[in-house]
Protein backbone atom coordinates (compact mmCIF):
# COMPACT_ATOMS: atom_id res chain seq x y z
CA UNK A 1 0.00 0.00 0.00
CA UNK A 2 1.53 3.49 -1.06
CA UNK A 3 2.22 5.84 1.60
CA UNK A 4 -1.01 8.84 0.96
CA UNK A 5 1.13 11.65 -0.47
CA UNK A 6 0.93 15.13 1.39
CA UNK A 7 -2.56 16.84 0.00
CA UNK A 8 -1.35 19.96 -1.61
CA UNK A 9 -3.27 23.24 -1.85
CA UNK A 10 -3.04 25.65 -4.36
CA UNK A 11 -4.79 29.35 -4.40
CA UNK A 12 -5.20 31.16 -7.68
CA UNK A 13 -6.21 28.60 -10.59
CA UNK A 14 -4.47 30.83 -13.50
CA UNK A 15 -1.97 29.37 -16.01
CA UNK A 16 0.81 28.63 -13.59
CA UNK A 17 -1.74 27.33 -10.68
CA UNK A 18 -3.22 25.21 -13.00
CA UNK A 19 -0.04 23.60 -14.02
CA UNK A 20 1.40 22.90 -10.25
CA UNK A 21 -2.36 21.67 -9.87
CA UNK A 22 -2.36 18.97 -12.35
CA UNK A 23 1.46 18.41 -12.36
CA UNK A 24 1.15 17.71 -8.12
CA UNK A 25 -2.13 15.12 -8.83
CA UNK A 26 0.46 13.62 -11.42
CA UNK A 27 3.05 12.62 -9.06
CA UNK A 28 0.47 11.38 -6.37
CA UNK A 29 -0.71 14.00 -4.37
CA UNK A 30 -4.29 14.82 -3.51
CA UNK A 31 -4.73 18.59 -4.34
CA UNK A 32 -7.33 21.66 -3.44
CA UNK A 33 -7.11 24.37 -6.07
CA UNK A 34 -9.21 27.09 -5.01
CA UNK A 35 -10.12 30.11 -7.15
CA UNK A 36 -12.46 33.32 -6.46
CA UNK A 37 -14.18 32.79 -9.66
CA UNK A 38 -16.87 30.57 -9.66
CA UNK A 39 -17.69 29.62 -13.51
CA UNK A 40 -14.19 28.85 -13.61
CA UNK A 41 -13.99 26.24 -10.77
CA UNK A 42 -17.39 24.37 -12.09
CA UNK A 43 -15.56 24.30 -16.06
CA UNK A 44 -12.37 23.15 -14.02
CA UNK A 45 -14.28 20.99 -12.00
CA UNK A 46 -16.11 19.63 -15.27
CA UNK A 47 -12.33 18.62 -17.20
CA UNK A 48 -12.71 21.80 -18.98
CA UNK A 49 -9.85 23.70 -19.67
CA UNK A 50 -9.48 27.31 -21.05
CA UNK A 51 -6.00 27.67 -22.14
CA UNK A 52 -4.10 26.64 -24.91
CA UNK A 53 -0.93 24.54 -23.13
CA UNK A 54 0.10 21.29 -24.98
CA UNK A 55 -0.91 18.31 -22.64
CA UNK A 56 -2.39 19.84 -19.94
CA UNK A 57 -6.15 19.28 -20.53
CA UNK A 58 -5.36 15.15 -20.37
CA UNK A 59 -3.66 15.65 -17.25
CA UNK A 60 -6.22 17.20 -15.82
CA UNK A 61 -8.48 14.35 -17.20
CA UNK A 62 -6.39 11.75 -15.91
CA UNK A 63 -5.69 13.06 -12.17
CA UNK A 64 -9.25 14.01 -11.93
CA UNK A 65 -10.10 11.86 -9.28
CA UNK A 66 -7.40 13.78 -7.55
CA UNK A 67 -8.06 17.10 -7.96
CA UNK A 68 -10.42 18.86 -6.36
CA UNK A 69 -11.17 23.23 -7.38
CA UNK A 70 -12.71 24.91 -4.77
CA UNK A 71 -14.07 28.84 -4.31
CA UNK A 72 -14.17 28.05 -0.46
CA UNK A 73 -10.86 29.08 1.05
CA UNK A 74 -12.12 27.32 4.39
CA UNK A 75 -12.53 23.93 2.41
CA UNK A 76 -8.37 24.56 1.42
CA UNK A 77 -7.62 25.16 4.80
CA UNK A 78 -9.29 22.88 6.36
CA UNK A 79 -7.85 20.24 3.52
CA UNK A 80 -4.24 21.32 2.72
CA UNK A 81 -1.14 22.77 5.14
CA UNK A 82 1.00 23.37 2.52
CA UNK A 83 -0.21 26.48 -0.21
CA UNK A 84 1.09 27.02 -3.03
CA UNK A 85 0.17 30.75 -3.98
CA UNK A 86 -0.08 31.31 -7.87
CA UNK A 87 -2.45 34.32 -8.21
CA UNK A 88 -1.84 36.72 -10.87
CA UNK A 89 0.76 40.05 -10.40
CA UNK A 90 0.43 42.38 -12.93
CA UNK A 91 2.06 45.47 -13.35
CA UNK A 92 0.69 48.60 -12.01
CA UNK A 93 0.87 52.01 -14.24
CA UNK A 94 4.04 52.47 -12.43
CA UNK A 95 5.31 49.33 -13.87
CA UNK A 96 5.52 47.74 -10.11
CA UNK A 97 4.19 44.59 -9.48
CA UNK A 98 0.68 44.99 -8.30
CA UNK A 99 0.67 42.78 -4.89
CA UNK A 100 -3.18 43.11 -4.24
CA UNK A 101 -4.02 39.63 -4.96
CA UNK A 102 -1.48 38.42 -2.82
CA UNK A 103 -2.10 40.35 0.10
CA UNK A 104 -5.53 39.27 -0.09
CA UNK A 105 -4.47 36.11 -0.05
CA UNK A 106 -2.52 36.46 3.14
CA UNK A 107 -5.73 38.18 4.90
CA UNK A 108 -7.97 35.18 4.46
CA UNK A 109 -5.39 33.50 6.03
CA UNK A 110 -6.35 32.64 9.54
CA UNK A 111 -3.85 35.03 12.14
CA UNK A 112 -3.26 31.62 14.31
CA UNK A 113 -2.60 29.58 11.28
CA UNK A 114 0.11 26.60 11.17
CA UNK A 115 -0.15 26.34 6.77
CA UNK A 116 2.90 26.90 5.05
CA UNK A 117 2.68 29.85 2.43
CA UNK A 118 4.54 29.05 -0.59
CA UNK A 119 5.33 31.91 -3.10
CA UNK A 120 4.93 31.03 -6.67
CA UNK A 121 3.58 34.36 -8.01
CA UNK A 122 6.72 36.48 -8.84
CA UNK A 123 6.58 39.37 -6.43
CA UNK A 124 9.70 41.86 -6.11
CA UNK A 125 12.60 41.34 -3.36
CA UNK A 126 11.35 42.01 -0.06
CA UNK A 127 7.69 40.75 -0.19
CA UNK A 128 8.51 37.51 2.13
CA UNK A 129 9.80 39.56 4.71
CA UNK A 130 7.02 42.41 4.90
CA UNK A 131 4.61 39.30 4.67
CA UNK A 132 6.07 37.59 7.74
CA UNK A 133 6.34 41.07 9.56
CA UNK A 134 2.45 41.13 8.97
CA UNK A 135 2.00 37.55 10.18
CA UNK A 136 4.73 36.16 12.42
CA UNK A 137 3.87 33.53 13.20
CA UNK A 138 3.17 32.10 9.39
CA UNK A 139 5.86 29.63 7.63
CA UNK A 140 6.93 31.16 4.41
CA UNK A 141 8.39 29.87 1.73
CA UNK A 142 9.49 31.49 -2.05
CA UNK A 143 9.21 28.76 -4.89
CA UNK A 144 9.30 30.91 -7.78
CA UNK A 145 8.21 29.04 -11.51
CA UNK A 146 9.99 29.23 -14.31
CA UNK A 147 8.22 27.62 -16.53
CA UNK A 148 7.73 28.31 -19.95
CA UNK A 149 3.96 29.08 -22.18
CA UNK A 150 3.81 25.74 -24.54
CA UNK A 151 6.26 23.54 -22.55
CA UNK A 152 4.67 24.08 -19.55
CA UNK A 153 4.14 20.41 -18.55
CA UNK A 154 7.12 19.39 -19.91
CA UNK A 155 9.21 22.02 -17.60
CA UNK A 156 7.32 21.17 -14.40
CA UNK A 157 8.38 18.01 -14.50
CA UNK A 158 11.69 18.44 -15.75
CA UNK A 159 13.15 21.33 -13.88
CA UNK A 160 16.43 22.62 -14.62
CA UNK A 161 16.31 23.65 -11.04
CA UNK A 162 14.27 24.36 -7.78
CA UNK A 163 14.71 27.83 -5.71
CA UNK A 164 13.23 26.73 -2.27
CA UNK A 165 14.02 30.03 -0.51
CA UNK A 166 13.15 30.22 3.26
CA UNK A 167 14.75 32.33 6.18
CA UNK A 168 15.18 31.03 9.89
CA UNK A 169 13.05 29.29 11.96
CA UNK A 170 11.34 28.21 8.96
CA UNK A 171 13.91 25.11 7.85
CA UNK A 172 10.98 22.72 8.08
CA UNK A 173 8.70 24.22 6.13
CA UNK A 174 11.54 24.87 3.60
CA UNK A 175 12.07 20.99 3.90
CA UNK A 176 8.68 19.92 3.26
CA UNK A 177 8.24 22.17 0.32
CA UNK A 178 11.45 20.54 -0.97
CA UNK A 179 10.44 16.84 -0.78
CA UNK A 180 7.71 17.71 -2.71
CA UNK A 181 9.80 18.15 -5.70
CA UNK A 182 12.74 15.47 -5.02
CA UNK A 183 11.10 13.11 -6.90
CA UNK A 184 11.49 15.19 -10.05
CA UNK A 185 14.85 14.77 -9.64
CA UNK A 186 16.23 18.75 -11.01
CA UNK A 187 18.80 20.18 -8.74
CA UNK A 188 17.09 21.98 -5.94
CA UNK A 189 18.77 25.30 -4.53
CA UNK A 190 17.92 26.13 -0.83
CA UNK A 191 18.65 29.72 -0.28
CA UNK A 192 16.93 32.78 1.99
CA UNK A 193 13.50 34.43 0.70
CA UNK A 194 14.86 37.37 -0.85
CA UNK A 195 17.64 35.63 -3.01
CA UNK A 196 15.02 33.17 -4.08
CA UNK A 197 12.50 36.58 -4.97
CA UNK A 198 15.51 37.89 -6.82
CA UNK A 199 16.89 34.69 -8.76
CA UNK A 200 13.14 34.96 -10.72
CA UNK A 201 13.27 38.12 -11.98
CA UNK A 202 16.82 38.31 -12.60
CA UNK A 203 16.47 35.39 -14.63
CA UNK A 204 13.84 36.67 -16.54
CA UNK A 205 15.87 39.98 -17.21
CA UNK A 206 18.90 37.71 -17.96
CA UNK A 207 17.11 35.88 -20.81
CA UNK A 208 15.58 39.21 -22.07
CA UNK A 209 18.84 40.97 -21.99
CA UNK A 210 20.08 37.84 -24.45
CA UNK A 211 17.34 39.00 -26.76
CA UNK A 212 17.92 42.52 -27.06
CA UNK A 213 21.58 42.06 -27.76
CA UNK A 214 21.18 39.61 -30.18
CA UNK A 215 18.57 41.46 -31.84
CA UNK A 216 21.08 44.33 -31.65
CA UNK A 217 23.39 42.31 -32.82
CA UNK A 218 21.05 41.61 -35.81
CA UNK A 219 20.64 44.71 -36.80
CA UNK A 220 24.36 45.60 -37.06
CA UNK A 221 24.79 42.52 -39.67
CA UNK A 222 22.63 44.11 -41.50
CA UNK A 223 24.75 46.98 -42.09
CA UNK A 224 27.94 44.94 -42.42
CA UNK A 225 26.43 41.56 -44.71
CA UNK A 226 26.96 39.17 -41.75
CA UNK A 227 24.19 36.54 -41.01
CA UNK A 228 23.33 36.38 -37.27
CA UNK A 229 22.36 33.57 -37.12
CA UNK A 230 25.78 31.62 -37.43
CA UNK A 231 26.90 34.81 -35.57
CA UNK A 232 25.07 33.62 -32.87
CA UNK A 233 26.29 30.21 -33.31
CA UNK A 234 29.59 30.89 -33.44
CA UNK A 235 28.90 32.81 -29.76
CA UNK A 236 26.69 29.75 -28.46
CA UNK A 237 29.72 27.45 -28.63
CA UNK A 238 31.56 28.37 -26.22
CA UNK A 239 29.64 27.19 -22.91
CA UNK A 240 30.09 30.29 -21.15
CA UNK A 241 27.03 32.14 -23.66
CA UNK A 242 25.61 29.28 -24.72
CA UNK A 243 23.07 28.99 -27.49
CA UNK A 244 19.71 28.90 -26.35
CA UNK A 245 17.79 32.60 -26.23
CA UNK A 246 19.89 33.75 -29.36
CA UNK A 247 16.97 33.53 -31.41
CA UNK A 248 17.01 37.21 -33.34
CA UNK A 249 13.42 38.27 -34.75
CA UNK A 250 11.02 41.04 -33.53
CA UNK A 251 11.03 41.60 -29.99
CA UNK A 252 9.93 39.83 -27.10
CA UNK A 253 6.64 39.49 -25.43
CA UNK A 254 4.46 37.13 -23.02
CA UNK A 255 3.05 37.76 -20.04
CA UNK A 256 6.97 37.35 -18.21
CA UNK A 257 9.54 39.00 -19.40
CA UNK A 258 8.19 42.72 -20.24
CA UNK A 259 6.48 42.94 -16.79
CA UNK A 260 9.22 41.29 -14.95
CA UNK A 261 12.20 43.44 -16.67
CA UNK A 262 10.08 46.52 -15.90
CA UNK A 263 9.16 45.44 -11.92
CA UNK A 264 13.05 44.68 -11.52
CA UNK A 265 13.85 48.14 -12.94
CA UNK A 266 11.05 49.39 -10.49
CA UNK A 267 12.44 47.56 -7.75
CA UNK A 268 15.95 49.08 -8.37
CA UNK A 269 14.39 52.36 -9.07
CA UNK A 270 12.74 52.42 -5.79
CA UNK A 271 15.77 51.75 -3.36
CA UNK A 272 17.37 54.86 -6.06
CA UNK A 273 19.36 52.90 -7.79
CA UNK A 274 19.17 53.48 -12.29
CA UNK A 275 19.12 50.12 -13.77
CA UNK A 276 20.60 51.23 -17.28
CA UNK A 277 20.89 47.96 -18.78
CA UNK A 278 17.32 46.87 -17.88
CA UNK A 279 16.22 50.63 -19.62
CA UNK A 280 18.43 49.38 -22.83
CA UNK A 281 17.00 46.20 -22.63
CA UNK A 282 13.20 47.23 -23.15
CA UNK A 283 13.49 49.98 -25.29
CA UNK A 284 16.08 47.74 -27.57
CA UNK A 285 12.94 45.49 -27.81
CA UNK A 286 9.96 47.87 -28.19
CA UNK A 287 12.22 49.51 -31.46
CA UNK A 288 12.70 46.26 -32.87
CA UNK A 289 9.32 45.28 -32.91
CA UNK A 290 9.15 48.50 -35.38
CA UNK A 291 11.71 47.64 -37.48
CA UNK A 292 9.35 45.68 -39.68
CA UNK A 293 7.71 48.72 -41.40
CA UNK A 294 11.61 50.57 -42.80
CA UNK A 295 12.11 47.05 -44.13
CA UNK A 296 8.21 46.81 -45.61
CA UNK A 297 8.86 50.28 -47.03
CA UNK A 298 12.36 49.97 -48.10
CA UNK A 299 11.05 47.31 -50.84
CA UNK A 300 7.57 49.15 -51.21
CA UNK A 301 8.08 52.81 -50.83
CA UNK A 302 5.13 54.40 -48.79
CA UNK A 303 2.73 51.43 -47.43
CA UNK A 304 -0.60 53.95 -48.11
CA UNK A 305 -3.44 51.55 -49.77
CA UNK A 306 -0.85 48.25 -49.41
CA UNK A 307 -2.20 45.40 -47.97
CA UNK A 308 0.71 43.31 -45.40
CA UNK A 309 -0.59 40.09 -44.39
CA UNK A 310 0.59 39.05 -40.78
CA UNK A 311 1.17 35.36 -40.60
CA UNK A 312 0.91 34.50 -36.48
CA UNK A 313 -0.49 37.33 -33.98
CA UNK A 314 0.43 35.13 -30.15
CA UNK A 315 3.95 36.03 -28.25
CA UNK A 316 5.37 32.84 -29.44
CA UNK A 317 4.02 29.57 -30.79
CA UNK A 318 2.19 26.91 -29.18
CA UNK A 319 -0.40 29.56 -26.78
CA UNK A 320 -3.34 31.27 -27.74
CA UNK A 321 -1.32 34.29 -25.37
CA UNK A 322 -1.90 37.69 -26.85
CA UNK A 323 -0.34 39.31 -23.65
CA UNK A 324 2.77 41.88 -25.14
CA UNK A 325 3.17 40.18 -28.18
CA UNK A 326 5.05 42.46 -30.92
CA UNK A 327 1.65 41.09 -33.56
CA UNK A 328 -0.23 43.82 -31.56
CA UNK A 329 2.51 46.80 -31.84
CA UNK A 330 3.70 46.04 -35.39
CA UNK A 331 -0.41 45.82 -36.97
CA UNK A 332 -0.81 49.57 -35.14
CA UNK A 333 2.07 50.92 -36.81
CA UNK A 334 1.28 48.99 -40.19
CA UNK A 335 -1.80 50.62 -40.03
CA UNK A 336 -0.65 54.21 -38.38
CA UNK A 337 1.61 54.00 -42.24
CA UNK A 338 -1.59 53.57 -44.13
CA UNK A 339 -1.19 49.88 -44.57
CA UNK A 340 -4.46 47.58 -44.58
CA UNK A 341 -3.58 44.98 -42.46
CA UNK A 342 -4.73 41.27 -42.67
CA UNK A 343 -3.64 38.37 -40.03
CA UNK A 344 -4.35 34.84 -38.82
CA UNK A 345 -2.96 32.68 -36.17
CA UNK A 346 -3.92 29.05 -35.82
CA UNK A 347 -5.22 29.33 -32.22
CA UNK A 348 -4.99 33.34 -31.11
CA UNK A 349 -7.09 34.45 -33.61
CA UNK A 350 -10.29 34.74 -31.55
CA UNK A 351 -8.34 36.97 -28.49
CA UNK A 352 -6.23 38.68 -31.18
CA UNK A 353 -9.81 39.86 -32.37
CA UNK A 354 -11.01 41.26 -29.14
CA UNK A 355 -7.04 43.68 -29.50
CA UNK A 356 -6.63 44.19 -32.76
CA UNK A 357 -10.89 44.94 -33.63
CA UNK A 358 -9.45 46.92 -37.25
CA UNK A 359 -7.26 43.99 -37.87
CA UNK A 360 -8.86 41.66 -40.96
CA UNK A 361 -8.83 38.06 -39.30
CA UNK A 362 -8.54 35.82 -42.14
CA UNK A 363 -9.18 31.86 -41.45
CA UNK A 364 -6.14 30.53 -43.20
CA UNK A 365 -2.71 31.57 -44.14
CA UNK A 366 -3.57 31.68 -47.79
CA UNK A 367 -6.57 33.73 -47.55
CA UNK A 368 -4.50 35.96 -45.28
CA UNK A 369 -1.49 36.29 -48.19
CA UNK A 370 -4.70 36.33 -50.87
CA UNK A 371 -3.67 39.61 -53.24
CA UNK A 372 -1.30 40.81 -50.41
CA UNK A 373 1.94 43.29 -51.26
CA UNK A 374 3.36 41.51 -48.30
CA UNK A 375 3.58 39.41 -45.64
CA UNK A 376 5.35 39.88 -42.13
CA UNK A 377 5.81 36.53 -40.32
CA UNK A 378 5.08 37.19 -36.82
CA UNK A 379 5.28 33.67 -34.83
CA UNK A 380 6.83 30.91 -36.13
CA UNK A 381 4.13 28.14 -35.52
CA UNK A 382 5.35 25.39 -37.37
CA UNK A 383 2.43 25.10 -40.19
CA UNK A 384 4.21 28.15 -42.10
CA UNK A 385 7.29 26.06 -42.66
CA UNK A 386 4.97 23.17 -44.84
CA UNK A 387 3.06 26.42 -46.19
CA UNK A 388 3.25 25.67 -50.35
CA UNK A 389 5.19 29.15 -50.89
CA UNK A 390 5.19 28.42 -54.70
CA UNK A 391 1.31 28.40 -54.99
CA UNK A 392 0.98 31.69 -52.25
CA UNK A 393 3.23 33.58 -54.29
CA UNK A 394 1.17 33.40 -57.29
CA UNK A 395 -1.63 34.42 -55.24
CA UNK A 396 -0.37 37.42 -53.56
CA UNK A 397 -0.23 41.08 -55.46
CA UNK A 398 3.59 41.04 -54.43
CA UNK A 399 5.74 38.00 -53.29
CA UNK A 400 7.04 39.76 -50.58
CA UNK A 401 7.87 38.08 -47.13
CA UNK A 402 9.74 39.47 -44.08
CA UNK A 403 10.85 36.83 -41.79
CA UNK A 404 10.58 38.26 -38.49
CA UNK A 405 11.43 35.04 -36.68
CA UNK A 406 14.33 33.75 -39.06
CA UNK A 407 11.85 30.82 -39.34
CA UNK A 408 11.76 29.93 -42.86
CA UNK A 409 14.17 28.88 -45.44
CA UNK A 410 15.56 32.05 -47.69
CA UNK A 411 16.90 29.67 -50.20
CA UNK A 412 13.40 27.88 -50.54
CA UNK A 413 11.31 31.07 -50.14
CA UNK A 414 13.31 32.51 -53.02
CA UNK A 415 13.20 29.43 -55.33
CA UNK A 416 9.30 29.71 -54.74
CA UNK A 417 9.56 33.59 -56.22
CA UNK A 418 9.67 35.40 -52.95
CA UNK A 419 11.98 38.39 -52.09
CA UNK A 420 12.80 37.22 -48.55
CA UNK A 421 13.89 39.34 -45.97
CA UNK A 422 14.86 38.40 -42.35
CA UNK A 423 16.28 39.90 -39.19
CA UNK A 424 19.92 40.11 -39.37
CA UNK A 425 20.57 38.45 -42.65
CA UNK A 426 20.74 39.74 -46.00
CA UNK A 427 18.03 40.31 -48.28
CA UNK A 428 17.46 37.24 -51.18
CA UNK A 429 15.76 37.69 -54.45
CA UNK A 430 14.56 35.14 -56.98
CA UNK A 431 16.72 34.35 -59.99
CA UNK A 432 15.01 36.51 -62.96
CA UNK A 433 13.57 34.36 -65.11
CA UNK A 434 16.10 32.76 -67.45
CA UNK A 435 15.82 35.08 -70.70
CA UNK A 436 13.50 32.46 -73.62
C1 LIG B 1 9.35 32.99 -19.90
C2 LIG B 1 10.54 32.28 -19.29
O1 LIG B 1 11.23 31.57 -20.31
C3 LIG B 1 10.08 31.31 -18.21
O2 LIG B 1 11.20 30.71 -17.58
C4 LIG B 1 9.32 32.09 -17.15
O3 LIG B 1 8.86 31.26 -16.17
C5 LIG B 1 8.17 32.79 -17.81
O4 LIG B 1 8.63 33.64 -18.84
P1 LIG B 1 7.48 32.51 -21.67
O5 LIG B 1 7.02 33.87 -21.42
O6 LIG B 1 6.48 31.41 -21.77
O7 LIG B 1 8.56 32.05 -20.54
O8 LIG B 1 8.21 32.54 -23.08
P2 LIG B 1 9.66 32.28 -23.67
O9 LIG B 1 9.67 31.00 -24.39
O10 LIG B 1 10.68 32.52 -22.67
O11 LIG B 1 9.69 33.45 -24.78
C6 LIG B 1 9.52 34.78 -24.36
C7 LIG B 1 9.60 35.71 -25.57
O12 LIG B 1 10.93 35.76 -26.04
C8 LIG B 1 8.74 35.27 -26.76
O13 LIG B 1 8.12 36.39 -27.32
C9 LIG B 1 9.76 34.67 -27.72
O14 LIG B 1 9.35 34.81 -29.07
C10 LIG B 1 10.98 35.55 -27.44
N1 LIG B 1 12.27 34.90 -27.73
C11 LIG B 1 12.62 33.78 -27.04
C12 LIG B 1 13.12 35.46 -28.70
O15 LIG B 1 12.80 36.47 -29.33
N2 LIG B 1 14.33 34.86 -28.93
C13 LIG B 1 14.72 33.74 -28.25
O16 LIG B 1 15.82 33.24 -28.52
C14 LIG B 1 13.84 33.17 -27.28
Amino acid sequence: MSEQKDTVGVIGVGWVGLVTAACFAELGHPVIARDILQEKVDALSKGDVAIHEPGLDDLIRRNAERLTFTTDMDELLGGARLLFVCVDTPPTYSGDADLSRVRAVVQELPEDSDHVLIMKSTVPAGTGESIRRDMPGLSYVSCPEFLKEGTAVKDFMNPDRVVVGADAGDEGAAAAVESLYRPLGGEILRTDVASAEMIKLASNAFLATKISFINEIANVCEEVGADVGQVAKGMGLDERIGTSFLRAGIGYGGSCFPKDVSALKMLAGNTGYHFQLLTAVIEVNELQKRRVVGKLEKHLGSLIGKRVALLGLAFKPDTDDMREASSLVLAARLQGEGAEVVAYDPVASERAAELLGSVEMATSATEALEGADAAVLVTEWGEFAELDWAAAAGRMNRALIVDGRNFLDPKALTEAGFEYEGIGQTVSSPRPAAAS
